[in-house]
């Protein structure tokens, strides 16, 4: 019975079914779990509680926590069960994004650096039980994480019981890739040791007491990965606008052809705009990223980046099989983190992180909402953008500049939602072009997005909106308030932003 695994012979007793383990959970605890968008989270375990439920027909509701998003074995399936009363730090679920919306589930979207400190300081209540998605547990019980990092070391120390899932259809050669280190609480913090991004800082197993474990499951339940939209001429544009900005930064001196530590969002647009990276010039990259998708495996199978340290992998289906055959040459090039680690400000601001993330919408004045459709309509989360665009050397956020077939600009007046402020955004890129805000006051600012960034459909609305409101002289950032969200509201009415 798995006892390369399990490796505490004591441990053995406490191997049990997934619905004895999931009788551990009652209604109204809070229930921390490993997982990081849709990567090594518990599977087992939740599906069991949730067959449970059916049968008993009791009501149960539990409060979430997460890394990040997990996938439909967790969120999907409690999300339908009505099993969730409230959910953080981030989702990408389609059935937990309506309960979220329709009011059945409470969402707190949060900065995911700030998952540990919250949680250490008790801002969430006491862990009741953490579920963690494992590849072995030592001699001494502590837990060899899978694909996913996240907050599952702080989960696994604030927690009163700890459930361990090993899932063995995650390679036991995981073993050596994590590289926990915790920061102690303030006043006793001490520099995050991290000079390069290849720094090894901590143990390659999340501490756990043995008498915690109050029980062990075994599955082979494989990840329900996401699929990633194939690339297109728009979002290869859009790389192909960053590969030249970035050129030009080389030109300029601002940076060499190796450029600085690349950290990459999440979603289909992030992935191929990394992806173009394959076919620039630079050269000798490394990554100090959040999440490893499949575009940075070609870009660490090419050469063209060195070393990739992030909190989780996540690839699609394709990928992941792609790194199983080929783990050992992935676990040489690739650190995982908790994400206390990898989206950490000091270790941000110190390596001089080239930040790439994707925006829903941007206003004229640099303003970018990440999270909310037509203001108030949850789609993701914030995830790591702020963590990472707060800190940056250099910040860019790319989008498409146009969604729905045309009839949505991402380049509107005013943002329907703030995720990302004019202090924290640097650069926009567009498939049209490139803004480059830096040392630019708003009106100014106004110019170069309109001009460089929007749609050339929208290009003569956003002019009339800017021109219009320039002409109120006393107003530092010009806006007509009674105009500044109309497009949204034009859009909520007739499902266009056009006029006409
Ligand atoms: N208005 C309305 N809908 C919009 C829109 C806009 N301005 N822009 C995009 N959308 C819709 C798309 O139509 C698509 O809808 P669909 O799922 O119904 O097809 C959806 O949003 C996703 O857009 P897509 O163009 O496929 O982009 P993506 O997969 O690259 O995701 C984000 C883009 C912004 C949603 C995603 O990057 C995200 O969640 N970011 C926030 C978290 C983050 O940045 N984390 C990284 C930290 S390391």
């Amino acid at each position: 019975m798995c006892l390369d695994r399990i490796r505490n012979k004591s441990l053995l007793d406490r191997v049990c079914s997934p619905k004895e383990a999931a009788r551990l959970i009652e209604d109204g605890m809070n229930v921390a779990t490993s997982g990081f968008t849709p990567s090594g989270y518990p599977k087992a375990v939740p599906m069991a509680l949730a067959e449970l439920v059916k049968e008993t027909g009791e009501n149960i509701k539990i409060n979430l926590y997460t890394g990040a998003s997990v996938g439909e074995e967790l969120d999907g399936i409690w999300a339908k069960n009505n099993l969730l009363n409230k959910r953080l730090p981030y989702q990408t679920n389609g059935s937990l994004r309506d309960s979220i919306n329709n009011g059945d589930c409470q969402y707190l979207d949060m900065h995911l650096s700030h998952v540990p400190h919250y949680t250490k300081l008790g801002f969430l209540g006491k862990i009741n039980v953490a579920i963690i998605e494992a590849v072995a547990i030592t001699e001494e019980g502590h837990i060899i994480p899978s694909t996913s990092v996240g907050t599952s070391p702080t989960y696994v120390e604030m927690a009163d019981k700890v459930i361990v899932e090993i899932n063995t259809s995650q390679s036991i050669e995981l073993e050596g890739m994590a590289d926990i280190y915790m920061p102690k609480k303030p006043p006793f913090t001490k520099p995050i040791p991290i000079i390069m991004p290849n720094d090894r800082i901590g143990t390659h197993f999340i501490p756990c007491e043995i008498d915690k474990i109050a029980a062990i499951v075994v599955t082979d339940i494989k990840d329900n990965v996401r699929p990633l939209a194939p690339i297109d001429a728009i979002s290869e544009k859009i790389s192909q606008n960053l590969i030249e900005f970035l050129e030009k930064e080389v030109e300029s001196g601002r940076l060499t052809n190796e450029l600085l530590p690349l950290q990459s969002g999440v979603g289909s647009v992030a992935n191929a705009v990394l992806g173009g990276l394959n076919n620039s010039s630079f050269k000798n990259l490394v990554c100090y990223t959040e999440v490893i998708q499949d575009s940075m495996l070609d870009l660490l199978d090419s050469g063209k980046v060195l070393f990739a340290s992030g909190t989780s992998i996540t690839p699609s289906s394709e990928g992941l099989e792609r790194f199983n055959e080929n783990i050992n040459y992935y676990k040489e090039k690739i650190i995982l983190r908790p994400q206390e680690i990898s989206n950490h400000p000091e270790v941000i601001r110190r390596l001089g992180i080239i930040a790439l993330n994707t925006a829903i919408e941007v206003d004229i004045y640099g303003n970018v909402n990440s999270t909310h459709i037509m203001g108030s309509k949850m789609m993701n989360g914030i995830g790591g953008s702020g963590d990472f665009t707060r800190n940056a050397y250099l910040s860019i956020f790319t989008t498409p500049s146009v969604a729905k077939n045309g009839d949505i600009s991402s380049i509107v007046p005013m943002v329907s939602h703030h995720d990302h402020t004019e202090h924290d955004v640097m650069v926009i890129i567009t498939e049209q072009g490139v803004a480059d805000l830096r040392g630019l006051s708003p009106k100014e600012r106004g110019k170069s997005i309109i001009e460089n960034c929007s749609h050339p459909d929208f290009r003569p609305l956003l002019r009339d909106y800017y021109n219009h409101a320039l002409k109120n002289k006393s107003q530092h950032t010009p806006h007509s308030l009674d105009e500044a969200l109309s497009w949204h509201t034009r859009f909520i009415r007739t499902n266009t932003m056009h006029m006409d």
